[in-house]
C-alpha cells in the first residue's frame, strides 16, 4: 500500500484521449488522461462513468445540454447516456469506471461515428498501467 501523487502521475505521459490506469478498487479503476480537443459522440450501455476534473475545464456535451466542469468539480453520467466530452485546452481529468471499459464505448447506439473510422481512431488501448 503506496499513495499515489496526481501531479507525479500526470507527468508520465503526454498522449490525449487515452486513459491511464492508476489503481483499482475492487473491479473499479482510477484513470488518468490527458484532454484537449474534442472526442467522439458515444455512451456506455452497461456502465455508468464518473468525471473528475483535477485541472482546467472540461465541458460534457449531452443531447440537451452542455456541462462544463472546473477543477474540482465532477459528474456521473449514467449508463446508456450519450456524451461528447471537449476540452478548449489541455485539462486533466480522473475518470473512475469499472475494468474493461472502453473510452468509446460499445457504439452499439452511435452508427454512425463508428463506421466512419473517427471512433476507432480515438479508441484508447485498455487496462494501461502507469
Ligand atoms: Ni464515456
Amino acid at each position: 500500500m503506496e499513495k499515489l501523487n496526481l501531479e507525479e502521475k500526470f507527468s508520465l505521459f503526454t498522449d490525449l484521449w487515452s486513459p491511464k490506469v492508476i489503481a483499482e478498487m475492487n473491479d473499479y479503476q482510477f484513470k488518468l488522461a490527458k484532454v484537449d480537443g474534442s472526442f467522439v459522440w458515444h455512451d456506455h450501455s452497461d456502465t455508468d462513468e464518473v468525471f473528475i476534473v483535477i485541472n482546467g475545464t472540461l465541458h460534457i456535451e449531452f443531447e440537451d445540454r452542455i456541462l462544463s466542469l472546473d477543477q474540482g468539480e465532477m459528474v456521473v453520467v449514467p449508463k446508456g447516456t450519450r456524451h461528447r466530452p471537449f476540452a478548449e485546452k489541455e485539462c486533466q481529468i480522473m475518470l473512475v469506471e469499472p475494468r474493461g471499459v472502453l473510452n468509446t464505448g460499445d457504439g452499439g447506439h452511435d452508427k454512425m461515428e463508428s463506421d466512419d473510422g473517427r471512433r476507432a481512431e480515438r479508441t484508447a488501448g485498455n487496462d494501461v498501467w502507469i
